[in-house]
């Protein structure tokens, strides 16, 4: 049972079951796909690996996994458009069939900037799975292959997703109280 809701959460937006339900049913999509192949699962550090974690003990195919850890300037909650990466892959992405998986598309700016510089490295294939799609601030048109959900434009903590390093560990994706 999960305790009792932190008072800076205003409420829940996804529960538990529902997304331990969608996670499983994007593992099942992932699985008929990716059939015969051993797909590199690239998630973007921190946010993404309790999804990763889920995720891929549903899968029915083989995979091999690793980070990537972008860095965007500018204030905690939006993203300036500057993305740089300060951890890179160690597996080599040549000839692989890459799958991100990513937490969240919000401007799609950090997204975006991942699958360019991917791209640039001759993958065989490369497609996005992410849990969360918050579609309405878009700056940067990316395809997003496979989608858990899409939500409103407010902030989402918990299930990986922080606020200043805080809530990864709720099990479910709640919305944040905004003061001020
Ligand atoms: P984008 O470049 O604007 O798409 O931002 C994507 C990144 O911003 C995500 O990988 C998250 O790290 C962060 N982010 C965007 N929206 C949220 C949110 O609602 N909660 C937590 N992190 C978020």
């Amino acid at each position: 049972m999960p305790g009792p809701l932190p008072p800076e959460v205003e409420k829940i937006l996804i529960s538990q079951q529902a997304l331990a339900r969608r996670v499983k049913q994007l593992a099942a999509q992932i699985s008929r796909d990716y059939q015969g192949l051993r797909p590199l699962l690239i998630a973007p550090l921190k946010g993404a690996f309790v999804f990763l974690a889920d995720l891929i003990r549903h899968l029915k195919v083989p995979v091999e996994v690793d980070f990537v850890r972008l860095a965007s300037y500018g204030a905690s909650t939006q993203s300036s458009g500057q993305v740089r990466i300060t951890k890179d892959l160690e597996t080599s992405p040549a000839g692989r069939h890459l799958l991100i998986v990513e937490d969240i598309v919000d401007t799609g700016v950090t997204l975006g900037y991942l699958i360019d510089a991917l791209r640039q490295r001759s993958p065989a294939s490369l497609k996005v799975c992410a849990l969360l799609d918050k579609p309405q601030r878009r700056r940067r048109q990316v395809g997003l292959e496979y989608l858990g959900f899409t939500i409103p434009d407010q902030f989402v903590v918990g299930y990986g997703l922080d606020f200043g390093e805080k809530y990864r560990e709720l099990p479910f994706v709640g919305i944040l109280r905004r003061e001020g």
